[in-house]
């Protein structure tokens, strides 16, 4: 049995946050407005924001999708890899977050290269790959965890060979790791089998420390091959 939270896993997050866990003050005024406008408080860590920036930036991305805005704390922190002619593409259905993260862009200089798209991405992704969208480089997946499955699979049709394809939450709550507690863990365990066999896909999954518990979550991290 692997316990999702101790008191090891809180002082190694506070650890990594105290050295390598530093936003910026727009970053920090991102958070602020989003938390005052009363959106949820489930963006990814600041720890994770720097690690899919570098991939990002190692990949020399030009286009971004991504799927959950919320108030575009991850969105900013991808858009920062972006060369002078890129572009990230952010899906939201939540018309309240759309509206958020567009200010919160507009806050952090981005809005020239960044586009909340407001809409369902189980309506949204079919509608791009029959309007031929050009292929993304990275593309987030960190919205609704039932339809992962989906989102893959149309997500799939949106890259290239050699496109990175980052998903988060993959390590759902619950004491004993792999045997799912509610329905959403059970989607989450049969999507993750999914992955790791994807005969498209070269996948990784690496722990995450996420909120002030140091709760172990995951993100997987594939390339299209
Ligand atoms: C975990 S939050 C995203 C956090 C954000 N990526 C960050 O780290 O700053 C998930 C977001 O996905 C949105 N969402 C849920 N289902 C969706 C769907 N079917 N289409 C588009 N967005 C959806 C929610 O409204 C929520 O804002």
């Amino acid at each position: 049995m692997l316990e999702s939270t101790n008191p090891r896993n809180q002082g190694l997050k506070r650890y990594i946050d105290h050295l390598f866990g530093h936003e910026d003050e727009i970053l920090q005024k991102i958070l602020e407005n989003s938390i005052a406008k009363g959106l949820p408080n489930i963006q990814i860590p600041v720890h994770q924001g720097r690690f899919i920036q570098m991939l990002a930036k190692v990949h020399q991305v030009k286009r971004i999708l991504e799927l959950g805005t919320l108030g575009a704390y991850s969105t900013v922190w991808l858009a920062r890899a972006l060369p002078e002619n890129g572009k990230l593409l952010s899906i939201e259905s939540d018309t309240k977050h759309a509206i958020i993260a567009r200010e919160n862009i507009e806050m952090a200089s981005l809005s020239h290269c960044v586009e909340v798209l407001m809409g369902n991405a189980l309506d949204l992704l079919p509608k791009m790959v029959r309007q031929k969208e050009d292929p993304f480089d990275l593309i987030f997946i960190d919205a609704d965890k039932e339809n992962y499955k989906f989102y893959l699979d149309w997500c799939l049709k949106l890259c290239r060979k050699g496109s990175l394809i980052l998903i988060d939450n993959l390590i759902p709550r619950g004491e004993q790791i792999g045997f799912p507690g509610n329905k959403e863990a059970k989607y989450v365990y049969a999507f993750n089998q999914y992955l790791a066999n994807h005969p498209l896909l070269e996948t990784s999954l690496i722990p995450t420390l996420v909120d002030e518990e140091g709760r172990v979550d995951g993100l997987s991290i594939s390339q299209v091959v």
